[in-house]
C-alpha cells in the first residue's frame, strides 16, 4: 500500500507507524517530527546478517553506516543487534562509543580524517581503520608506534565502478576524492607501504562503489575487480588479503517506481560470484563487510509535518507550506530526491490533487516535493513525508535558526523520545 511496510491506516482514516496513529503523534510530540519503526529497524539488521549466515556461511559483518542516522539510541541497538559500525567522523565515533558501542566492531572511513581524530580512534580501540591516502598511512603509523599498538586497517580502493545513478558505468573512473586508484598502480604501491609498516596490520581492502543502486550486477562486478586484486597482491607480494569490504548503497523505495531488490538476492549471487570467482584466482574466500545504511534505516522512518497554508496561483500550481522543509530534510532541494506523501488524517481517502510542498526557510527553493499527488489539502493537517529514515536527520541543519525537530522511536505501538527536540536555548547555546 505505502512505500513502506511500517505503515498503515487506522479505523480513523490516519496512517499509522508501527501500528501506533501518527496524527496523535504529531499532537503529543509537535511537528516537525520524525518518527521511527524500532521493529522495522531490527528486521532489516537481521535480514542482512541471516543473508550472511544462510549464503555465506556467517563469515561477514554487517556494519551499518551511521551517516545515514546516528544517535546514542541508534548505536546502542545495533550494538544490540550484534552488527559492526561504520563511523565518518569523531562525532560519529564519540556518539557511538557514548552509546556504549564495542569498538572492535567500528570501522573508521573518511578521506580526510584529522590527526585528532585518528589519535582519539587509536586510543579507543577502534576494531578496523579505512585509510585512504598515503599520508594517512604514514600518520598512522606514528600515531600505533606511540600508542604501543598493533592496528587493523583496510585500504580503499577505487575499484573503477561508478553506480551513482540508476546505471552504473565502468569507467575506470580515478577521477574521485576518495581512495587509490588500481589502474595506475596506485593501490598496489599503497599495499606495499602498509606491509612495510611494522605497526599496521593490513586486514582488508575496501571499495564503494555508490548510494541507492537498484542492480545486482555492479557490486558483482565491484567483488570481481577486488578479489582480482586481492591475487594480484599475493602474486606479487606473497600476502593475501583476509577482508573484503564491498560497501554499502543497497537502494530503497522512496516511490512506487523504484524497485530494490531484496538483501537475500543480493547476497546469493554475490555469495556465488566471490566463490566462483576466488577458485578461479587460486586464492581463499575473503571475510566479508558490508556497509548498508540508508536500507537498515530509511524505510522506517517518516517525518510529520503541520500545514500551515495553502496558496493556489490560478493556472500554476497550488503550494502547500508545512512547519519544516530543508533543514530537517535537504534532499530535495539538494538531488531533487523524490518522496512518497499523504496527508496523515486523511490517508484513507483518494490522492485527488498535485501540490508543491514548500518549506518555512526564507528560500525559493526551499521545496520537499513538486506535483506531489496529495488528499485534498487544508490548513491544520498533518503531512506526513515517508520513507524519510536516512539521510535526513543527519544531513540537518539549523538554517534560519530553526531548532531541530525530536526524533521518535515506535516499538509494538509505545513511543519514545529518542532525540530531544532543540530549544531556542539550544539555538543560541554556543553563542558568545
Ligand atoms: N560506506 C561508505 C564508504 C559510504 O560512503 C556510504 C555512503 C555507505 C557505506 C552507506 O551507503 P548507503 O547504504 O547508505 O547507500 N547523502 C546522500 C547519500 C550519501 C551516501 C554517502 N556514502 C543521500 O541523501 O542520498
Amino acid at each position: 500500500m505505502f512505500v513502506s511496510d511500517c505503515l498503515n491506516i487506522n479505523s480513523h482514516g490516519h496512517l499509522t507507524i508501527g501500528g501506533r496513529d501518527t496524527v496523535e503523534l504529531a499532537q503529543t510530540f509537535g511537528t516537525p517530527l520524525y518518527v521511527m519503526d524500532e521493529n522495522r529497524i531490527r528486521e532489516s539488521c537481521r535480514r542482512y546478517k541471516r543473508s550472511i549466515d544462510e549464503f555465506y556461511g556467517g563469515r561477514g559483518l554487517v556494519a551499518y553506516a551511521s551517516k545515514a542516522f546516528s544517535c546514542k539510541a541508534i548505536c546502542a541497538l545495533m550494538a544490540q543487534e550484534g552488527m559492526g559500525l561504520d563511523v565518518v567522523s569523531g562525532g560519529e565515533l564519540y556518539t557511538a562509543l557514548e552509546a556504549g558501542f564495542p569498538a572492535r566492531n567500528i570501522l573508521f572511513h573518511g578521506n580526510n580524517k584529522t590527526p585528532d581524530e585518528l589519535a582519539y580512534a587509536v586510543q579507543s580501540g577502534v576494531g578496523r581503520i579505512v585509510v585512504d591516502n598515503i599520508f594517512e598511512l604514514e600518520l598512522l603509523e606514528q600515531l600505533a608506534a606511540s600508542a604501543g599498538a598493533k592496528l587493523r586497517i583496510q585500504l580503499r580502493i577505487k575499484p573503477g565502478i561508478d553506480a551513482h545513478t540508476h546505471h552504473f558505468v565502468q569507467t575506470g573512473q580515478i577521477d574521485s576524492k576518495f581512495g587509490f586508484a588500481l589502474e595506475t598502480g596506485e593501490a598496489l604501491e599503497a599495499v606495499k607501504a602498509a606491509l612495510a609498516q611494522d605497526n599496521l596490520r593490513l586486514c582488508g581492502v575496501h571499495c564503494h562503489i555508490g548510494s541507492q543502486i537498484f542492480d545486482i550486477q555492479p557490486f558483482e562486478l565491484a567483488a570481481k575487480v577486488m578479489l582480482g586484486f586481492i591475487a594480484r597482491i599475493k602474486a606479487e607480494t606473497g600476502f593475501e588479503i583476509e577482508e573484503l569490504n564491498l560497501g554499502g548503497g543497497f537502494g530503497i523505495k522512496y516511490v512506487p517506481e523504484n524497485d530494490p531488490v531484496e538483501y537475500e538476492r543480493y547476497m546469493k549471487r554475490l555469495s556465488r560470484e566471490i566463490a566462483d570467482t576466488c577458485k578461479a584466482l587460486g586464492i581463499k574466500t575473503p571475510f566479508i563487510l558490508i556497509e548498508p545504511g540508508r536500507s537498515i534505516v530509511g524505510p522506517s522512518g517518516i517525518t510529520l509535518y503541520k500545514v500551515g497554508g495553502v496558496k493556489e496561483i490560478p493556472g500554476i500550481r497550488t503550494y502547500v507550506s508545512v512547519d519544516g522543509g530543508m533543514a530537517d530534510n535537504p534532499r530535495y532541494i539538494l538531488y531533487q530526491s523524490e518522496y512518497e506523501m499523504l496527508i496523515a488524517n486523511k490517508a484513507s481517502l483518494p490522492k485527488s490533487r498535485a501540490y508543491t510542498v514548500a518549506g518555512r526557510c526564507c528560500e525559493s527553493g526551499d521545496l520537499l516535493g513538486e506535483g506531489v499527488p496529495l488528499q485534498e489539502a487544508a490548513v491544520g493537517d498533518t503531512l506526513a513525508v515517508l520513507a524519510t529514515g536516512a539521510y535526513n536527520y543527519s544531513m540537518s541543519s539549523n538554517y534560519n535558526r530553526l531548532p531541530k525537530p525530536a526524533v521518535v522511536l515506535v516499538k509494538d505501538t509505545e513511543a519514545r523520545v529518542i532525540v530531544r527536540r532543540e530549544s531556542y536555548g539550544d539555538i543560541v547555546r554556543n553563542d558568545l
